[in-house]
């Protein structure tokens, strides 16, 4: 781990779930700016539970969300996205019956700036979204309706961007292009929490990993490390 000057996100010993129901037990992590952190882990982990604690989707029963040295802990989404943390959620993240320019413009509803330029640059990272800018969002493929999904957290112009799940459910080929479409995005300065099912392709591409099993950190550290860790690859990266 680098300077801890550089942090721009932290979640501090936090325990959240729903209702009654702790999910998250005590757990800790960091993103510092610019970097790809990726969290990985089995089915019902607590990953998307991470991330929806992090947004305000959950209020945390223990711990703290520490987003540029401010504790964000328990603020509404509304609040934490003004404050320039993105969120794409695991499921229904586009609106199926508004056109892709619709949902564009649905990301940038707070602000109050000219925001075509920010526009602009969107369609710059994902062209193929240009061409169907007038298409509705439900006819697009699932590769497509992930860039979308991105394109519209990203109107906002985040420092940070939780994404869950963006390559789940899709073909190698398209796998492959939206991971290159999460590189192109980093590369803008835009710092990545990425929970991924295809653990391996998402550690090759981070700077550093954690591991999450039954809502407590299992492993973290240096991406690569994670990967040549034959344990990890056997519990975790399916051997
Ligand atoms: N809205 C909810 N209400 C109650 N329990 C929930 C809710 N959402 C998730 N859970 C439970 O919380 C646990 C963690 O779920 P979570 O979705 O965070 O896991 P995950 O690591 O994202 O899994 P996956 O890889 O399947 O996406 C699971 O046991 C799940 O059943
Ligand atoms: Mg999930």
């Amino acid at each position: 781990m680098g300077s801890t000057d550089n942090i721009i996100l932290k979640v501090d010993n936090t325990t959240a779930g729903y209702s009654e129901i702790d999910i998250l037990h005590d757990v800790s992590i960091v993103l510092e700016a610019g970097e790809i952190v990726s969290v990985i882990g089995p089915n019902g982990a607590g990953k998307s539970t991470l991330l929806k604690a992090i947004f305000g989707c959950l209020k945390p029963k223990k711990g703290k969300v520490i987003f540029k040295n401010e504790d964000i802990t328990g603020m509404s989404p509304e609040k934490i996205v003004k404050k320039g943390i993105s969120y794409v959620p695991q499921v229904e993240n586009i609106f199926p019956s508004l056109t892709i320019h619709e949902n564009l413009e649905m990301g940038a509803f707070i602000r109050t700036d000219n925001y075509s330029s920010r526009m602009n640059e969107i369609y710059d990272l994902f062209p193929d979204l240009k061409k169907r800018r007038n298409d509705k969002a439900g006819l697009l493929s699932g590769g497509q309706r992930q860039m979308v999904a991105m394109g519209r957290a990203l109107m906002l112009d985040p420092a940070v961007l939780l994404l869950d799940e963006p390559s789940a459910g899709l073909a190698p080929k398209l796998v492959s292009m939206i991971f290159e479409r999460i590189k192109d995005i980093n590369s803008t300065g835009v710092a990545m929490l990425l929970v991924e099912q295809n653990a391996r392709e998402a550690l090759a591409m981070a700077r550093r990993g954690y591991v999450l099993a039954t809502g407590k950190n299992v492993l973290d550290g240096d991406a690569k490390t994670i990967l040549a860790n034959k344990e990890v690859a056997r519990l975790y990266l399916g051997g």
